[in-house]
């Protein structure tokens, strides 16, 4: 029983899957400039974009900039695993496949499963960061949507400095203001039509085809990319003209500990690195389009450290010039970015971010999508999911099917569900497949040390070691009740593994 459930997947049968061509596959269509964008397009969004203000705000101060570095160093541990992994198992299916051909069946659904909380939860997060940029994007430009379709069921909203706003986020900056909150407009939201439609054109996009979201994701990253360089630029020439406010911003650099674990102080710096890992969340979503890439064991390690150093480099940069030109105190608020490029007196420059969050932030979506239904077609494949999650369009030669459901379940998460409880689930499932990779590594290292590895992860077993315990670590500060939901999770998927997937696997019933 137990040799069952750890039944391994041949790796030559994988190896036959990922070179499939023709009508029913994917198409290759992807060079290593498209896997590079693909993971940038997957990686900046809502966490530079919204989480790194209230993460310096609250817990690391001008530190964030540290913050992003420790959280950097995980995410370049894992990153290494799933670089050769991505290059010796160039199959859509991710770290789901590289589980099934290390850990066994049981755990290549674990680890199916937990992918969905990354992608499917992931998109929808993204989605709900979305509205509030979008939102306010419309505002600007006189265009005003009913605050009852902003926001999930039940939140409370106050008209404030033109502009709908959750309240309780905006609790301090009132009470600093000395305005008292029952004075301002009141709304409660309804259901946030704003996330649900952004996921629900993302689902098209992705049905009509790979080479056409491809295209669209790279003009998008351009955008994106050039408007964080813009920020860089412009902030950089200020602190260049202003070496004075900087300094007295960046004073104290690690604010002193409240006497709270993570208020601060040395701790601050490490809650802010476990928030801010959202913002790195993305460069192993290019591993799923391996299938879709031209040459996979050259160009997948250069897409996904490719995109993550890049983006390390900006977040560094980024972090580091929002803290010295605005207090870090002032920076709780949902468009951070925009505020510091405001304090700059570039008047034009919050417009700009505002436009260039809307656009990044919809191409993490599209990504994290595309990455989902790419691993329901790979659990499909092997029988573990029903033969619909993986069928291709014979048009658009897109698993439109697994597309289309996965597209209306994140558009009622993200409409639904607040967008705090999202995230903390993304990031610890997020964290699991990150383990889960990183003993894998070193499991077929010694269980077949003959295979040719295109890409070789450095220094093994150290690296997947430091990445195993790293990642572990991350988890363990996040909070007890996300734990709790992590195992829920878990146990609602051994459940559907125990009367679907376990009598369904192709891989048990070849090895009967
Ligand atoms: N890293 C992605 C973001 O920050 C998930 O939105």
């Amino acid at each position: 029983m137990a040799s069952k459930l750890l039944a391994t997947k041949p790796l030559h049968v994988i190896m036959e899957e990922a070179n499939e061509s023709g009508e029913g596959s994917l198409r290759r269509a992807l060079g290593p400039v498209n896997l590079i964008t693909l993971g940038i397009g997957a990686i900046i969004g809502a966490g530079i974009f919204v989480l790194t203000g209230q993460a310096a705000a609250t817990s690391a101060g001008p530190a964030i900039v540290l913050s992003f570095i420790l959280s950097g160093i995980i995410c370049a541990f894992a990153g290494l695993c799933y670089a050769e992994f991505a290059s010796l198992i160039p199959i859509a299916g991710s770290a789901y496949t590289y589980g099934y051909a290390t850990l066994g069946e049981l755990f290549a659904w674990i680890i199916g499963w937990d992918l969905i909380l990354e992608y499917a939860f992931g998109a929808a997060t993204v989605a709900s960061g979305w509205s509030g940029y979008c939102v306010s994007f419309l505002d600007d430009l006189g265009i005003h949507i009913p605050p009852r379709w902003i926001d999930t069921p039940g939140t409370q909203l106050v008209f404030y400095g033109g502009h709908w706003a959750e309240l309780d986020s905006l609790r301090q900056t009132l009470a600093t203001a000395g305005i008292n909150p029952s004075t301002l407009p009141h709304a409660v939201a309804s259901f946030n039509l704003v996330a649900f439609f952004a996921i629900a054109a993302a689902t098209f996009i992705l049905i009509v085809g790979i080479k056409e979201s491809a295209n669209f994701t790279s003009a998008v990253v351009i955008l994106k990319v050039a408007i964080v360089l813009v920020f860089i630029a412009v902030a950089g020439m200020f602190v260049f003209h202003h070496l004075a406010v900087a300094s007295t911003n960046w004073r104290p650099f690690i604010p002193a500990n409240t006497g709270k674990f993570g208020e601060y102080g040395i701790s601050g710096i490490a809650r802010g690195a476990a928030v801010i890992f959202f913002a790195y969340i993305g460069f192993d979503a290019v591993s799923t389009a391996a299938q879709e890439a031209k040459n996979p064991q050259r160009d997948m390690p250069i897409g996904i450290i490719g995109s993550l150093v890049i983006c390390t480099i900006l977040y560094v940069l980024v972090s580091a010039l929002i803290t010295a030109v605005v207090p870090y105190t002032d920076l709780n608020v949902s468009a951070p970015v925009a505020v510091a490029i405001d304090a700059t007196g570039v008047r034009w420059g919050s417009l700009l971010v505002k436009a260039g969050a809307v656009a990044g932030l919809g191409s993490v979506m599209l990504v994290m999508l595309l990455g989902q239904s790419r691993v329901f077609y790979s659990m499909s494949r092997d029988g573990l999911l029903p033969a619909w999650a993986g069928a291709i369009h014979h048009r658009f030669r897109t698993p439109w099917i697994s597309s289309l459901v996965v597209g209306v379940a994140v558009a009622a998460f993200a409409s639904l569900i607040p967008i705090g409880d999202l995230a903390v689930l993304v990031n610890i499932g997020t964290l699991l497949a990150f383990v889960i990779v990183c003993a894998g590594v070193w499991i077929l290292r010694v269980r077949r040390p003959d295979l040719p590895r295109p890409f070789k992860t450095p220094l093994v077993p150290l690296v997947p070691i430091l990445g195993i315990l790293t990642s572990l670590a991350a988890m363990l500060s996040l909070p007890l009740k996300t734990w709790i939901r992590l195992l829920i999770w878990l146990v609602v998927g051994l459940l559907i593994y125990a009367f679907y997937g376990r009598k369904h696997s192709k891989v048990r019933n070849a090895s009967q």
